[in-house]
């Protein structure tokens, strides 16, 4: 049994209604006295998910100026590094990309801001449906949970309807600003993914409907840990979206699946760390697979990300793409299915590796 406070609890007190507290974590941590970390968040790893590598090989880099520069041999030069970073990885960095490193940093200090509200300002933005627009919460989905992430988050649709809290002061200005500066990245990368297939440069984009593409922003707070061999800041899961795009506060956390093994990403100052989701998987008929990842936690600092996924238009059915199927002479290796159902099947269920791609699967 955990030794502290409860943890997904409910606080009541005569004169307040029972209430859930969303920033489990971050209250654990700040607790006085917390030496060993609580069995509700202890993790037990096989031998094999233990081992961590640093990268023998030399992690994707994609230079954004260069997929967009008008220079055709450049154009192609950067087309082909995606389809190896993507047929390889599922995983790369990207610089040179425009966006403000003073705009990246007014979002990471606004997201430590925002957890830093105190308690009572943040439980008006927990979610009651796995849909909602605005939730925060602790883990991934504590309903149906048996051991919890070391980790509280701050989830928002931001396009094709942007929400967001109205607070902190100047949360909701920078997070509209960096949203669009991100989605137009995604975009374009997607552009230079749809080539690399083979299918035409706008052939994603219109076929997923990315007009009214679903964006949603994802802020992960991981407190420091006593004990953070035992604990797991983010389970292994893939992204449900196409493509994922993060940043983070100069802490390392992330690690991602490659050829067996778990790899640390730490990317280069000011770059964004991108891999690729289930339904980029799905529409190339498994030639982009979706890249497993989780976040470790560690003894020193607190770690903040922010993370940009991007997804399809949420009435978008999606199948294999008909015209790599016909060029190739493939069955389809998946279901189809509409974007949102499979967005609520994912946020649904526990974080397990692809279990959720594996359900539409044939
Ligand atoms: C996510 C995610 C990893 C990280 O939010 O989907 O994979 O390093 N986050 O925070
Ligand atoms: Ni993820």
């Amino acid at each position: 049994m955990a030794e502290t406070a409860p943890l997904v609890a409910t606080q009541a007190s005569p004169t307040t209604p029972s209430k859930r507290i969303t920033s489990i974590i971050k209250l654990l941590v700040e607790s006085p006295g917390l030496t060993n970390i609580p069995s509700t968040h202890t993790f037990t790893l096989n031998s094999h998910d233990q081992v961590v590598s640093d990268t023998e090989e030399p992690v994707p880099v994609i230079d954004y100026s260069l997929l967009i520069s008008s220079s055709p041999d450049q154009r192609s030069k950067i087309i082909h590094d995606l389809r190896k970073a993507c047929q390889d990885w599922g995983f790369f960095m990207v610089i040179n990309h425009g966006v403000p490193e003073r705009l990246m940093r007014s979002m990471i200090d606004a997201c430590r801001e925002f957890f830093d509200l105190p308690e009572e300002e943040k439980q008006e933005y927990e979610g009651k449906h796995v849909l909602d627009p605005i939730r925060c919460g602790t883990s991934f989905n504590t309903s149906v949970e048996k051991v919890f992430c070391w980790r509280d988050f701050l989830k928002l649709f931001v396009h094709p309807v942007f929400h967001s809290p109205s607070k902190p002061a100047g949360f909701s200005e920078n997070l509209l600003e960096y949203s669009k500066r991100v989605r137009e990245v995604a975009r374009e990368l997607l552009k230079g993914i749809s080539e690399s297939l083979g299918l035409g440069t706008n052939y994603i984009d219109k076929a997923m409907n990315l007009e009214q593409g679903l964006q949603v922003s994802i802020a992960n707070y991981y407190p420091p840990c006593t004990q953070p061999e035992l604990a797991m800041g983010l389970a292994s899961h893939s992204d449900h979206g196409l493509l994922t795009i993060l940043i983070q506060n100069g802490v390392s956390g992330l690690q991602v699946q490659h050829k067996g093994k778990w790899v640390n990403m730490n990317g280069y100052p000011n770059s964004f760390l991108v891999n690729t989701g289930d339904h980029l998987e799905i529409l190339s008929n498994g030639k982009y697979k979706s890249v497993e990842h989780r976040a470790v936690v560690n003894k020193k600092a607190a770690r903040i990300s922010l993370v940009m996924a991007h997804g399809p238009s949420l009435d978008s059915v999606v199948t294999p793409a008909p015209e790599l199927l016909d060029r190739e002479g493939n069955a389809p290796a998946y279901i189809e299915m509409k974007y949102g159902e499979y967005l609520e099947l994912q946020q649904s269920s526990k974080l397990d590796g692809k279990s959720c791609l594996d359900q539409v699967r044939i």
